[in-house]
């Protein structure tokens, strides 16, 4: 056996992020805020994140600046932004650029759905839904794309990683709550992703999705409720739980960290199975 094959280079930092620089959508809770927080634990050095409401920016940054795990002299900072508007994004990237000048790690996570009978589903809902989980995430990575290429290569490539849904590969919600914009925003995002990777891969960025099941956030909790809750959602789910944060956490640091490299277009079920389960007899 030749030596190189047992002798991995440097692996014990293989799912490390030190020193690295990352944007989060949608940062201000839920998922965007368990990532920033995985990001940081993971050894990024500086996090901004974006939403909204500047207060709950404020707050997000003020309980992730206080971790005690995080690097001491590592930084999350707070940029209030309505990523649904183009002049917001371009703001939002001018704003990034005053204190780095490169970004490794864009989470383009920030989403919204809407639930409404087929004939009640109206068209400016409809629209919202997709200008922010499409629209937005295109514009987001087009107007961060100069700090993200400014450090990266082929072989240490910068990640872009959205946040798709399961209801974008499977069926979204259906009947009274029924989500038809947002599953097919969904649907729409990862395609998105596949024909970014391969535009941009070349310039070393690489970009992948994450689909996530439903987790308890404040986005999907009442709509879980509404289907009977989360127990009936675990019973229904193969590994038998309920998705926590550490899930989605673990998956974007693994999808930022030299481990994940070589994936690119990528489009991850983290539901338990659950997708797989619904379409069973
Ligand atoms: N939770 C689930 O079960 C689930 C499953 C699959 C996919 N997802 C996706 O995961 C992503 C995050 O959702 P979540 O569950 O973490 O929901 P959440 O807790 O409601 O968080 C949504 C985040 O997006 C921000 N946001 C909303 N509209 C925005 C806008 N126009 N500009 C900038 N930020 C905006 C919110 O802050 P402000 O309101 O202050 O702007 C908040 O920080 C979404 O893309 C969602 O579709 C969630």
């Amino acid at each position: 056996m030749a030596a190189a094959d047992v002798h991995l280079m440097d692996f014990q930092n293989i799912f490390s992020l030190e020193g690295k620089v990352a944007v989060v959508t949608g940062g201000s809770r839920g998922f965007g805020l368990q990532v920033a927080s995985g990001f940081l634990q993971a050894g990024c050095s500086k996090i901004y994140i974006t939403s909204r409401e500047a207060k709950a920016c404020e707050e997000a940054i003020d309980a992730l600046n206080a971790l005690p795990s995080k690097r001491p002299d590592a930084k999350a900072i707070a940029i209030p932004a309505d990523c649904s508007t183009i002049s917001e994004l371009d703001r939002l990237a001018a704003e990034v650029a005053e204190t780095t000048d490169h970004v490794d790690i864009l989470f383009a996570n920030a989403g919204a759905t809407w639930g409404a009978p087929f004939e009640k589903t109206a068209p400016d809902t409809f629209s919202k839904v997709m200008d922010l989980n499409v629209k937005s995430v295109f514009y987001t990575i087009q107007k961060l794309e100069p700090l993200l290429k400014k450090n990266a290569t082929n072989d240490d490539p910068s990640r872009v990683i959205v946040t798709a849904s399961i209801t974008g590969v499977g069926l979204g919600t259906l009947g009274q709550n029924a989500t038809f914009a947002y599953s097919a925003s969904k649907a729409a995002v990862i395609h998105l992703v596949k024909n970014l990777a391969v535009d941009l891969g070349p310039r070393g960025i690489i970009t992948n999705a994450i689909c996530p099941g439903f987790f308890p956030t404040k986005m999907a909790s009442s709509l879980v409720e509404m289907q009977g809750g989360f127990e009936v959602l675990r019973q229904e789910t193969p590994n038998r739980r309920v998705g926590q944060p550490e899930d989605i956490a673990g998956m974007v640091v693994f999808l930022s960290s030299r481990a994940s490299r070589h994936l690119n277009g990528a489009v991850i079920a983290i539901d338990g199975g659950h997708i797989l389960n619904k379409g069973k007899l």
